[in-house]
């Protein structure tokens, strides 16, 4: 006999066995589906059209219990000594109302998502969270972390909502209907004091009221993306701790100057399709900014010398730069960079500049010697799709082809100060010269086995007059 079997008929009758004593024969598994050994009950799309269930007799200790995509309107409070769960989820409900002190009994309770409900303001108060009554007072539930409130049609919240969630670090708004920050959902926010992450993406907001962060002392990371924000909000500037700003898809047209954030690591400028230009030193005052994402801009099509840079002396001028790692400006509509933009280009980790319209001229020559060779070495791939997009002559050639050749891009004569027969003579110079140097080059390639590249030539480009009216408006 095979010395495994007698240990395989050992494991088939112990694993039936160890079955017996998981989350009891509840009801829950019955009507929903168990999983993880009985430590997720998943009752989606179950058809429930109230809560608590009908049974709930045999006490449980679940670790996530989900009941998105049902059709529960009212949550009434779960019995006690029946259920120990650390996360609670009722997306996708048609929620109005929840009981006062609903979930009290529910032990180890860290995470309540209510996303995508019909909360109100009115009747989503926070004595809904309140705990067990002791010695004369609502104790806090003090496990819950996280609180997920997206989707729902809230204006504003109660002042005392957080009253009994004291260790709250998560918590998500986005979705709701809110317009402005009122003072009572000012004063309900300054009563989380551990908060780290606040999502307030889609809210309609206008702007940031100015103590909102001051008093939120722990705050790390603010989504304030798809609001109606037209510029980077000064009150940011009142932060203490925050690292991470994401600022997507507001109408932000023109960026000039921004708040002094020293703790900020990461900022998120994406998707704005009225975002234009990006002045010189207007996002310097985020000194410690270590990645910088700006990807699908559509009219992005300036972002200015020095728009990093921070003076730290004006008298003598001391520039100073961020020690960005990580870069991503892909998908705007970029046609030049100017080097000074990033201290060090070689101490980047990650980068993308790609199907940007870049321009392969003089100005952009420094992209042959410092920048390609940095994207070949992380990103092979992308660095190998990067091509020109003008002048015409160039479009569709590598950019990175043109680095490794060690090409040098002549500068185009885009401001037309000259007379317009200058361009035939030049054209006409350059097809001689085009000849001779198609000869020599013949010869060259015959005798080296090698191609020539057009780039490396002395020949200017064709004038372009209208470039600049191109990218620029
Ligand atoms: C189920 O429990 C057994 C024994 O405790 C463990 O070995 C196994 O990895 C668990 N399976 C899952 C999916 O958690
Ligand atoms: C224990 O959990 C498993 C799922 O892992 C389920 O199939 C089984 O029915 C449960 N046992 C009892 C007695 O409910
Ligand atoms: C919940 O967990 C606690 C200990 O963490 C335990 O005493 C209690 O019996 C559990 N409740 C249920 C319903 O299993
Ligand atoms: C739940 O877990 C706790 C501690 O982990 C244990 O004391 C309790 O008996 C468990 N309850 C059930 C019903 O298994
Ligand atoms: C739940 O409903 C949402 C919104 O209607 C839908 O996007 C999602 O796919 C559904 N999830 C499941 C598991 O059915
Ligand atoms: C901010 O919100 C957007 C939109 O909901 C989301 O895609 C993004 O992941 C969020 N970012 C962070 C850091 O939470
Ligand atoms: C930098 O921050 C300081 C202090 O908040 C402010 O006075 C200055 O205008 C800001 N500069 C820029 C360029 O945003
Ligand atoms: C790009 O931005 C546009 C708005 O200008 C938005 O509709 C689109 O979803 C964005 N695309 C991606 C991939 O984020
Ligand atoms: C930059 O963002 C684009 C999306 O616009 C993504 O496809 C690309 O992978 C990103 N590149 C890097 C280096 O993160």
């Amino acid at each position: 006999m095979h010395p495994m079997i007698p240990l395989l008929g050992l494991a088939l009758v112990v694993v039936p066995c160890l079955s017996v004593s998981n989350s009891s024969d509840s009801l829950w598994c019955q009507l929903c589906s168990c999983t993880n050994n009985g430590s997720v009950v998943d009752c989606r799309q179950a058809g429930l059209g109230s809560l608590p269930l009908p049974d709930w007799s045999n006490p449980t200790n679940f670790t996530i219990v989900i009941f998105d995509n049902n059709t529960i309107s009212h949550v009434s409070a779960f019995p006690e000594r029946r259920l120990n769960a650390s996360v609670i989820s009722f997306r996708n409900n048609a929620i109005t109302s929840i009981e006062n002190a609903a979930f009290k009994y529910v032990g180890g309770l860290k995470e309540i998502d209510l996303s995508y409900n019909h909360l109100s303001s009115d009747k989503f108060t926070g004595d809904i969270f309140k705990g067990s009554y002791v010695g004369g007072m609502y104790q806090p539930l003090a496990d819950m972390e996280i609180l997920r409130l997206s989707g729902n049609g809230l204006h504003t919240l109660d002042p005392n909502l957080f009253e009994h969630l004291p260790y709250l670090r998560v918590l998500t708004l986005d979705s709701n209907p809110f317009g402005v920050i009122d003072h009572g959902t000012l004063i309900a926010l300054a009563n989380i004091p551990k908060l780290e992450y606040l999502d307030l993406t889609n809210t309609k907001l206008r702007e940031i009221p100015q103590y909102m962060l001051h008093t939120s002392m722990n705050l790390l990371v603010l989504n304030i993306s798809y609001n109606n924000l037209e510029d980077i909000p000064s009150e940011i500037g009142y932060a203490h701790k925050l690292q991470h700003l994401v600022l997507d898809g507001n109408p932000i047209e023109e960026i000039h100057k921004s708040p002094l954030v020293p703790t900020l690591r990461r900022l998120d400028l994406s998707s704005m399709p009225k975002l234009a230009r990006i002045f010189s030193r207007s996002l310097g005052n985020f000194t410690q900014l270590r990645e910088l994402v700006m990807v699908n801009n559509t009219n992005l099509y300036k972002i200015d010398k020095d728009a990093l840079v921070y003076v730290e002396s004006a008298e003598p001028e001391i520039k100073v730069w961020p020690q960005i790692k990580k870069l991503n400006i892909s998908d705007n509509r970029l046609a030049w960079l100017d080097p000074s933009f990033i201290g060090d280009w070689g101490k980047l980790d990650e980068v993308g500049i790609g199907r940007n319209p870049w321009v392969c001229d003089c100005e952009n020559n420094w992209f042959l010697s410092e920048l390609m060779p940095r994207i070949a070495q992380l990103h092979p791939e992308e660095a190998s799709r990067l091509v020109c997009h003008d002048p015409v002559e160039m479009r569709g050639r590598s950019i990175l082809e043109l680095s490794q050749n060690h090409a040098d891009m002549r500068c185009l004569d885009y401001y037309g100060n000259q007379p317009e027969n200058d361009g035939t003579v030049i054209l006409f110079t350059c097809i001689a010269t085009l000849v001779v140097v198609l000869i020599i080059a013949g010869t060259l390639a015959y005798l080296r086995r090698e191609t020539w590249n057009f780039a490396g030539g002395r020949c200017s480009y064709r004038r372009a007059g209208s470039l600049e009216a191109i990218y620029h408006h």
